[in-house]
């Protein structure tokens, strides 16, 4: 699902996000792509706007909030300023990658909401197609490989405090 991985999203604007509705909701299957072009604005969907959605393209709130929950790329809440996506699939596993994981949720704090610093957002994925350089990591969209500790710190060291 698409997102704007950098550290330049805009508020929650919701002049902005009628606008994104309103020039999406003739669409053939217009949630989704609403949902998208809301996320990959704002880098996430206020669940306020849920009343909004239902009315315009004449569903029930249940359904849209339905779908939100249904896919775990859709965050309800503003994500810090870097987003580190970390892969938790077998060939990432078997090459460090829990070890990996368990330093970068000491350093980030939990999946999903934000690290203590408030600069960061850590979600799980499951392969990013670079198992022949696992483990591998995500960070602002930007792909890394063969990721230790070491090099996870590094990174991170560039982009802001971590924790
Ligand atoms: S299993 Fe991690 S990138 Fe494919």
């Amino acid at each position: 699902m698409p997102s704007r991985e950098t550290a330049t999203r805009p508020e929650w604007d919701v002049a902005r996000a009628q606008e994104i509705l309103q020039a999406k909701k003739h669409i053939p299957g217009a949630l989704l792509p609403i949902l998208n072009a809301l996320q990959e604005e704002f880098g996430y969907i206020n669940p306020d706007f849920v009343p909004e959605m239902a009315d315009a393209l004449n569903i029930s709130r249940a359904e849209v909030h339905g779908v939100i929950t249904f896919y775990h790329d859709y965050r309800q809440e503003p994500p810090g300023r870097h987003i580190v996506k970390i892969c938790r699939a077998e060939a990432c596993q078997s090459m460090g990658g829990r070890e990996l994981e368990a330093h970068v949720k000491s350093r980030l704090g939990g999946y999903h909401g934000k690290s203590a610093t408030g600069e960061y957002t850590l979600e799980p994925v499951y392969c990013l197609g670079n198992c022949a350089c696992a483990p591998a990591l995500m960070i602002d969209g930007k792909l890394h490989g063969r990721v230790t500790k070491e090099k996870f710190d590094a990174l991170t060291a560039k982009k802001g405090k971590a924790g």
